[in-house]
């Protein structure tokens, strides 16, 4: 048996999707900026996608942008604010984003911006009251990780968009892991961008979106053709536009059933682990609607994770160790360390992330395993 509890990493592309995707690959392969019919019937369908989409996401359709992934469309939420709003000149975020972020701010402190990162507790919740005291006429933008790749923690984004609006400041979520695992219904959320990846949720890789709020000042990331709006240029990727509005579709009108099946699951896993008698810390908050549905990222007592993953991998159950980057480097990852996990417990922290195709079969298999070789270790 094989067991793939990987899942926070990328997901297999569904069978509807890949269906639905197929036309656009073969027959139905025009140019969407072609005057003639088979540019237009092309840009017929991105238009509807867009329109479907913002229905799903309860937005317009006017601020759905289609991007090739989570990465850029984070580059370009952050840098497009900096470069078309030069009058601010700081940036609030968290110690527990994606690379994504946080290289981009990086790049931004370079070029002069003042980058503030927020603490977070030993559940990875934001502190707000930090974020009131930061937050100033002077803060262009909030960048948030709305539910943590790493140890599944979900923020409270009703209160931190409060706050961003009390003082003017745009809010931008990097929605990549809880998008489909969470509901998400924009118009209540009441922020200002937000960044999706599609291979997170049965669509293909390079494909993403990102949604940007009527009035934004915003620059363009990658200049060309008048695509998207002219704000986004370069020709459109119909075939993973398909893919991602079908996987969307499936993935929100699931979302109920998916939630409980997995929090079971994880709830299961972690019961087998406590017979056991096994040492071990659930990094992030208790399961419950506060953590991704399916994320375990879990420390073992004095072992070392590359060893577990070693044999793990031995018996065919893929995991990963840190955020999937991380997956080579022993050095404990940035989210891990900001959220203080005991030392004797930090070389041993280990991420399954259990999916929508995960069987309680290879879920039983995977935890009767990860014991016997706790028990070889120990
Ligand atoms: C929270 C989060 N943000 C951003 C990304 C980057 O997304 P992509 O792989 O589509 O570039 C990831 C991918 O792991 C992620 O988990």
């Amino acid at each position: 048996m094989e067991v793939y509890l990987d899942n926070a990493s990328t997901t297999q592309v569904s069978k509807e999707v890949f269906e639905a995707m197929k036309p656009y690959l073969v027959s139905e392969f025009g140019n969407p900026s072609s005057l003639h019919n088979k540019g237009i019937r092309i840009r017929k369908v991105i238009n509807s996608s867009r329109k479907q989409i913002a229905q799903l996401l309860n937005c317009d359709d006017k601020e759905i942008y289609f991007t090739s992934c989570g990465t850029e469309s984070t580059n370009w939420a952050l840098k497009g604010l900096a470069f078309a709003n030069k009058t601010k000149g700081e940036i609030i975020t968290t110690k527990i984003e994606h690379h994504a972020t946080l290289h981009t701010v990086q790049f931004l402190e370079e070029l002069g911006f003042t980058v503030h990162y927020l603490d977070v507790d030993k559940q990875g919740f934001i502190n707000l009251d930090q974020l009131r005291l930061l937050i100033n006429d002077n803060t262009l933008v909030v960048s948030i990780i709305l539910a943590n790749n790493e140890i599944g923690t979900i923020q409270n984004v009703k209160e931190i968009s409060k706050i961003c609006e009390s003082s003017s400041t745009y809010l931008h979520l990097d929605a990549v892991q809880a998008i489909t695992h969470i509901p998400i219904n924009i118009k209540e959320l009441n922020v200002d961008l937000i960044s999706i990846s599609g291979h997170k949720f049965h669509a293909p890789k390079g494909i993403g979106l990102l949604y940007i709020k009527k009035g934004t000042h915003i620059a363009n990331l990658i200049h060309g053709g008048q695509q998207e709006n002219n704000l986004r240029s370069g020709t459109e990727n119909v075939p993973y536009i398909v893919g991602i509005t079908k996987a969307l579709s499936i993935g929100i009108n699931k979302y109920k059933e998916y939630k409980d099946r997995l929090n079971k699951y994880a709830q299961y896993f972690i019961d087998k682990l406590k017979e056991n008698n096994i040492d071990f810390i659930l990094n992030g908050p208790q399961i419950s609607d506060n953590r991704l549905p399916g994320n375990l990222n879990i420390s073992f007592k004095d072992l070392d994770g590359s060893d577990i993953t070693f044999y793990l991998n031995k018996a065919r159950i893929m995991v990963s160790t840190g955020s999937a980057c991380d997956s080579t480097s022993i050095e404990p990852s940035h989210v891990l360390k900001a959220i203080n996990i005991p030392n004797d417990y930090i070389n041993a922290s280990i991420r399954f992330s259990i999916g929508e195709y995960t069987t309680f079969e290879e879920l039983e298999y995977s935890i009767n395993s990860l014991i016997n070789i706790l028990n070889d270790l120990s």
